[in-house]
């Protein structure tokens, strides 16, 4: 385990599925949570559900929002023990043909899911840098390591936001603070529309439930060292294969197009079954 027993730990996008689960599962472990998320009320209805509830609080903010994101570092710097842990979980999604992405689309999807994420992690780094169990959760996608049509924009984000992990890591190598990624496949919460559930159905992709990300993400919690975890078999495979030999992967996509651009479109395909492609958000 860490230096420190009971961290705490900021979960941004606390009140959406895979940071609930996180928030409950650090909870029960004896960690304090700071739940930030812009839905207040069901904050409220995590942080009353946790054990403790108490000791945790709420810090509602937009992170896209660079006043409300100084406003929330100030709140966290001016808590006595500091913060110890940052899970940077709060993300958006598209599915979307690049045709059909227009610029205020893109710009929102970059901005929360990657520039956000890196100036948060840079504004409460001075604070986390002060801890004995410093760590920083950065949740990114499979689809950030296999480029899938429909998923461009989104794709491009958690790619940057791996390469932005890695790269912090690597900075921070003679510092304490341990920094680690975690790319789950698809997870069944409110992020995916209906037409991504449509389309993973019709491919037969298998999706995790929230509870089981969180676990994999306290795993990474209790690594001495920074790690990276990709969630689900045969992604990891996928992505393997996809970093060795993308051709093989691009063979195995192309067949799927017809079907991807259908759903993407609002269309409604013959329903199929085919387990060869990669599925994650
Ligand atoms: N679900 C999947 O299939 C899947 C797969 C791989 C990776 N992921 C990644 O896992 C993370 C969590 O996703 P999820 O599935 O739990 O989605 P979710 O249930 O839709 O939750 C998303 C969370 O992000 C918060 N959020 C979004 N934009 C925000 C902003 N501008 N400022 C502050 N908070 C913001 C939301 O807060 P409010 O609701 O309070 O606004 C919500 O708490 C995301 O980074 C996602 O990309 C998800």
């Amino acid at each position: 385990m860490t230096a420190k027993e009971t961290l705490t730990v900021l979960v941004t996008g606390a009140s959406g599925g895979i940071g609930g689960a996180i928030s409950r599962l650090l909870a029960e472990q004896g960690h304090r949570l700071l739940l930030q998320g812009r839905n207040a009320a069901r904050l409220q209805q995590i942080k009353a559900e946790l054990p403790h509830s108490d000791r945790h609080q709420i810090l509602v903010a937009d992170l896209c929002d660079r006043a409300a994101r100084a406003e929330l570092v100030r709140s966290c710097e001016q808590l006595p023990g500091g913060v110890d842990v940052l899970v940077n979980n709060a993300g958006i999604a598209s599915f979307s043909l690049l045709s059909d992405i227009r610029d205020a689309e893109l710009g929102r999807l970059l901005h929360t899911n990657l520039i956000a994420p890196m100036a948060l992690t840079r504004d409460l780094l001075p604070t986390l840098q002060r801890s004995e169990g410093a760590a920083i959760i950065n949740i990114g996608s499979a689809f950030g390591h296999i480029g899938h049509p429909g998923f461009g924009a989104y794709g491009a984000s958690k790619a940057g936001l791996h390469g932005f992990t890695e790269t912090l890591r690597r900075e921070l190598a003679d510092s304490k603070v341990r920094v680690h990624y975690l790319a789950p496949r698809a997870v069944d919460t409110p992020l995916n529309s209906d037409a991504v559930n449509d389309l993973n159905r019709a491919l037969g992709n298998k999706s995790d439930s929230p509870q089981f990300v969180a676990a994999q993400c306290l795993r990474l919690l209790q690594s001495k060292h920074g790690r990276r975890r990709f969630i689900g078999w045969p992604e990891r495979l996928f992505i393997k294969v996809n970093a060795f030999l993308p051709s093989l992967v691009d063979s195995a996509l192309a067949k799927k197009l017809p079907l991807v651009r259908q759903f993407a479109r609002g269309e409604t395909p013959p329903t199929v079954q085919d387990k060869t492609a990669p599925s994650a958000l």
